[in-house]
């Protein structure tokens, strides 16, 4: 099975918790662009409508005839189907490879339940081989650079790349991450950092791995 055979499996199984009629929040990434082309073929009559964690996700949606709506519209969300980069068996995440981290985080946190698809190879022991994406403020980069420093962490700026909200993103390598909620409090707490790709305060509820067996279901450990 390829990656993207394993990912299609975890997007399909995710169909499973759609509500009939129900306003969906929808994340970014290769998985959730399997996620939202499945959702469009089995599900066309039974959305009303998506709340979307970036704009590629919205175009996306938009070209399969689904309703993106303002989170601000709705409030809360019942379900919330995102992918992510890393995830430990604490279902703690590394996500942001996409860039996407701050709006996924908010639609997280609206969200009653938040089901994480992903091929097999991002479950982990130990957090951290993928570097970790921060969100900054342009104007703070190098202080913050300097911060992440302090803390054991090598920034790299991601070269060309601008947020959907008009920042930048340091991705972080050589950490390994032992206590994630930990590190996401005080990686929030540097003045200048919009957001840390690290979801363990509100980490996913359920992950659904594609395998060569097919997928399995996880919850936290
Ligand atoms: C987007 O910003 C990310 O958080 C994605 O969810 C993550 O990078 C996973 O992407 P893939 O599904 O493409 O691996």
């Amino acid at each position: 099975m390829t990656a993207e055979d394993k990912k299609r499996a975890a997007a399909e199984a995710a169909i499973d918790y759609v509500k009939p009629d129900s306003i969906i929040g929808v994340g970014t990434g290769s998985t959730v662009n399997h996620f939202i082309d499945l959702l469009a073929e089995k599900m066309t009559d039974h959305v009303s409508a998506a709340v979307s964690s970036s704009e590629a996700s919205s175009n996306r949606l938009r070209s399969h005839g689904i309703k993106v709506v303002d989170l601000n519209e709705v409030g809360k969300l019942d379900l919330y189907v995102d992918g992510a980069d890393e995830s430990n068996q604490q279902l703690h995440l590394i996500k942001g490879g996409g860039g996407a981290l701050t709006r996924e985080k908010i639609v997280a946190a609206a969200s009653e339940l938040f089901v994480c698809i992903a091929d097999d190879s991002k479950l982990v022991d130990t957090l951290g081989a993928f570097p970790l994406p921060v969100e900054v403020i342009p104007m703070a980069r190098e202080l913050i650079t300097a911060e992440l420093r302090e803390i054991g962490g090598e920034p790299h700026l991601r070269q060309g790349f601008v947020t959907d909200n008009g920042n930048q993103i340091l991705d972080v390598h050589g950490l390994q991450i032992h206590d994630a909620i930990e590190l996401e409090s005080c990686i929030n707490q540097i003045v200048g950092v919009v957001c840390v790709g690290l979801f363990a305060q509100r980490p996913a509820d359920v992950l659904i791995l594609g395998g060569d067996d097919g997928v399995s279901r996880h919850s936290a450990k």
